[in-house]
């Protein structure tokens, strides 16, 4: 594929970009009353209204155009046929097969591991599915990392209001503290523990998992009763017997890790919230996929939201992506996103095996808002490193405004996302600290430390309220970003090698820390850690 700089349209957005750099988006709304609706698109129940940007409509037609040129509606079509799109695994990359209605399937297996699931959770929360007692399950106990774990931990966390009878929780980290405090919590007669693992070759699942399994023989269980208290969903059926675990549910290897929670990855979701909900959930990725997947680049809302985000990065320069839901419910938001984004497309190859030649994914971080206004808003105001924001609001209905802690979430979200672009004016500046008293140097100073001179972008998105059916379409929007701004970077987003050293470096160090495996030369950094470690471990 020709150098993407080459192509007129990436040339033509550097000459905007020159433009633009002298352009205030308040004075374009001044000079366009109809530029909110202009720059707002609404699919699926999801609104993004990207008229905060630094954008006109010659850029985002100079951005469709890049789009085009970099074949993207050749590239969409290939991933809904299911094309091998992964190429350096040769996988096609078609989650949005798992959130097909059962009267419309692309993959029929999908329907059968989906009405397993339901008959399981069924006996699960009607307590015919019973522990080794006898007892009920009243907690469900999460074992997994990554995508094993953000998605169904951001579902269950944003819907927690839902639970009935079952209890979810979620444990990744291999830091012992996680699950040790997490099974103090737990009655070991009533707990169930679900083994999420794609590879069930990950070490930090399966350590977590070995301790659990323990946990419950300290317990009273016999080696016959895990079979009542363990169960897993994995590619990797035989190691999962190898675990000892029988009853399984399975998924495909053309699911990514990342895409998985629309699979039985997402078992937890059913037994914690219901079958429906899940069920819910799945049709508003759906709704979100039939618009992506039918509306053309400039009226479809992944592609607005990816190619603003090219925009910022490759053009204005804006290498960090901020994330502020205004949910509480929504704190885990940032975090799945960072696995999405920066594990999908934080390449510096191109498909055909090249050095990128421009910027991928920027950093993306955030938090819960009102809180992140207490934190690192003010760096999003005056910092000399600009970022873009988007602000995640769900509504609500006119029962919960009642509340005024509620009017001040949202008062919270619009008002940040307006100084963001408005700054602060100077002249009504210079008169307040008039009225002050102050003057001459004084004066200057205080003017200098207060002032901001806004034009920051963001964009705003609403949910039309916090459910299943909305957090469905919300991640489905992502994801398709995500896949846009591959295609428009000529990267593969559906692999990730990059986290496979580590996991093998990890693997030596801990058979030399045990004392099992040859040491082998480390750098002196490492070496002086590792003997740091062991003085203080006595060894
Ligand atoms: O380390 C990266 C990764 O492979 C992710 O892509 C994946 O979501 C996570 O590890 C967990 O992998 P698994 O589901 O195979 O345990």
């Amino acid at each position: 594929m020709t150098d993407i700089r080459q192509k007129p349209a990436w040339r033509e957005l550097g000459r905007l970009a020159a433009q633009m750099s002298r352009a205030r988006v308040k004075s374009m709304f001044a000079h366009d009353e109809r530029r909110a609706e202009r720059f707002t698109l609404s699919a699926a129940g999801i609104t993004l209204d990207y008229s905060k940007q630094r954008i006109d409509q010659a850029v985002m037609d100079a951005l469709g155009r890049l789009a085009e040129s970099q074949e993207f509606y050749a590239a969409r079509e290939a991933l809904f046929a299911g094309a091998p799109i992964n190429n350096s695994e040769g996988r096609a990359a078609w989650h949005m097969a798992l959130r097909r209605p059962a009267d419309a399937p692309l993959y029929d297996e999908v329907h059968e591991v989906r009405a397993d699931m339901a008959a399981f959770v069924d006996d699960v929360r009607r307590g015919r599915w019973v522990g080794y007692t006898g007892a009920p399950i009243s907690d469900v106990v999460n074992i997994g990392i990554g995508g094993s774990d953000l998605g169904p931990r951001l579902i269950c966390d944003a819907l927690a209001q839902l639970r009935q009878r079952i209890h979810c929780h979620f444990v990744a980290n291999v830091d012992p503290a996680d699950l040790d405090d997490t099974l103090i919590r737990m009655d070991p007669e009533r707990t169930l523990f679900i083994v999420t693992s794609k590879s069930f070759g990950t070490a930090e699942t399966l350590a977590n998992a070995g301790v659990a399994r323990q946990w419950l023989l300290d317990n009273g269980a016999s080696e016959d009763d895990i079979a009542k208290h363990f169960v897993a969903v994995s590619t990797n059926e035989e190691a999962v017997r190898e675990f000892g675990i029988e009853r399984i549910f399975g998924f495909w290897d053309w699911v990514g890790g990342r895409f998985s929670l629309w699979s039985a990855v997402g078992i937890s979701i059913a037994l914690g919230l219901g079958m429906d909900e899940f069920e819910n959930m799945l049709a508003g990725a759906h709704a979100m996929d039939n618009h992506f997947e039918t509306a053309p680049l400039g009226e479809n809302l992944p592609a607005a939201l990816a190619l603003v985000g090219v925009w910022n990065n490759n053009f204005l320069g804006l290498s960090s992506h901020v994330v502020v839901p205004y949910a509480q419910r929504l704190a885990a938001l940032p975090a799945f996103l960072q696995q999405l984004e920066m594990e999908s497309n934080g390449k510096s190859v191109t498909r055909d095996g090249e050095a990128s030649p421009v910027e991928t994914v920027p950093t993306v971080w955030g938090s819960v808002g009102t809180n992140a206004q207490h934190a690192f808003f003010q760096m999003l105001h005056q910092g000399v490193l600009a970022a873009d924001v988007d602000f995640v609001l769900p509504l609500s209905d006119a029962d919960a405004a009642d509340d005024e802690r509620e009017r001040q979430r949202v008062a919270n979200c619009f008002a940040q996302a307006e100084a963001l672009m408005c700054g602060r004016d100077t002249d009504a500046l210079v008169a307040e600290l008039t009225a002050e008293g102050l003057s001459g140097w004084e004066l200057e100073q205080r003017l200098a430390a207060r002032r901001f001179d806004g034009n920051r972008p963001s964009s705003m998105i609403l949910m039309e309220r916090l459910d299943a059916h909305h957090l469905g379409a919300l991640l489905a929007a992502y994801e398709h970003k995500v896949f846009v701004q591959g295609v428009v970077w000529n990267i593969n987003s559906f692999d990730q090698w990059g986290v496979e050293l580590g996991k093998t470096m990890a693997g030596q160090l801990l058979g030399e820390l045990e004392g099992d495996v040859e040491s082998v030369e480390h750098d002196a950094s490492t070496a002086a850690l590792l003997a740091r470690v062991r003085r203080a471990w006595g060894q």
